[in-house]
């Protein structure tokens, strides 16, 4: 199966993004086609910093390749080596309804968290339509919070077929429903542009102020915690089987538990958890040259499908002028 994902290097990687989307597709390359990619053109609507866009995109290739993504066996590039999806975007935005984008979340929490309300970040949902559509993808690994964006794009796809004929295939959500959102410090979702995260390669110090930071409620260490919305059991739970979470529950419903104990222990398996990582990590960013022709092999390997696509579409819709 085709599968496809992609992420914004519009910050350091964070526990969120782990394990809602970068785990789950290391893991799928072992038997599926994947396609994987850093969506810079997307995180334009967000960063205006040349310098500070160009560093987050490196260090975030470092990131997945460090966490175990294989260039040889999967495709990974930088959305914009292959420039192609800036056109398909143009053909899709006019089979997209303005209804569709108006009655887009991620765009209103954007701007109700003071990102500009451009035309750019009003039509990222075509451009990451055109992302999925322009590499025939079956199914989109993401997080709960793009569940909408899948939705957009599979209306569009739809359109576009009903309109110009079967041009792509209609991709399918893929949400694990029981992986609630990761919460950040600050209890409300994880993400990069709220000040609220655990990024995965950050040095130990920074790793425990930040983690006992995290905010707690205020039930006294002789009440039981609260377990359902408490963030601290959530963090904690990521890192646990079945069993691990069960006994993780109890211990929260025992009275006499400290936060202060928790935290200690939360610090101790994230720091645990990346170590076999980090080495990796620290070797490819001292290796520019290599990351760079990796991310060029992977544009490579992308474009020899997006062409395909491209030419059909471009096709569909009557831009070959030169064809009768
Ligand atoms: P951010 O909000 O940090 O900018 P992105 O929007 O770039 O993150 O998301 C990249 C991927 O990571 C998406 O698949 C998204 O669903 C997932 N993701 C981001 N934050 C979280 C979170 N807090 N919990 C679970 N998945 C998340
Ligand atoms: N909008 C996605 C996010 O913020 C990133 C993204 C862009 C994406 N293009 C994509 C995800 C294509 C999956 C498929 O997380």
């Amino acid at each position: 199966m085709r599968i496809l994902s992609g992420i914004q290097p519009s910050g350091s990687l964070h526990l969120g993004n782990y394990f809602g989307m970068m785990k789950r597709m290391v893991d799928y390359q072992e038997n599926n086609e994947l396609f994987c990619f850093l969506v810079n053109y997307h995180a334009l609507t967000s960063v205006f910093d040349a310098s500070f866009l160009r560093r987050q995109t490196y260090e975030a290739a470092c990131d997945f390749l460090a966490l175990g993504l294989d260039p040889d066996k999967s495709v990974f590039w930088v959305q914009a080596d292959v420039p192609e999806v800036t056109e398909l975007t143009w053909l899709l935005a006019n089979v997209t309804g303005m209804g569709l984008l108006e009655r887009s979340h991620s765009f209103k929490d954007k701007i109700a968290k003071d990102i500009p309300a451009s035309h750019g970040l009003f039509s990222y949902p075509v451009l990451m339509a055109a992302d999925i559509l322009l590499y025939g993808a079956e199914k989109v690994p993401v997080g709960k919070d793009q569940k909408q964006h899948l939705e957009i794009a599979r209306d569009i796809a739809l359109r576009f077929n009903s309109t110009y004929g079967e041009t792509f295939v209609v991709p399918e959500p893929d949400i694990e429903d029981d992986l609630a959102t990761v919460p950040g410090l600050d209890g409300q979702k994880m993400s990069k542009s709220y000040g609220n995260a655990i990024e995965i390669f950050i040095d130990e110090k920074t790793l425990k102020k930040k983690v006992m930071s995290m905010k707690t409620d205020s039930t006294p260490v002789e009440e039981p915690k609260p377990v359902q919305g408490n963030p601290l059991y959530d963090i904690y739970a990521l890192f646990l089987d079945d069993k691990g979470k069960a006994a993780l529950k109890e211990r929260f419903l025992t009275p006499g538990l400290r936060y202060g104990d928790i935290k200690k222990e939360i610090f101790g398996v994230i720091w645990e958890y990346f170590e076999p990582f980090r080495k990796e990590r620290a070797r490819l960013a001292a290796d520019r040259q290599f990351v760079v022709d990796t991310m060029k092999m992977g544009a490579g390997k992308a474009r020899a499908v997006a062409t395909v696509y491209l030419e059909k579409a471009r096709h569909n819709v009557g831009l070959d002028y030169w064809n009768k």
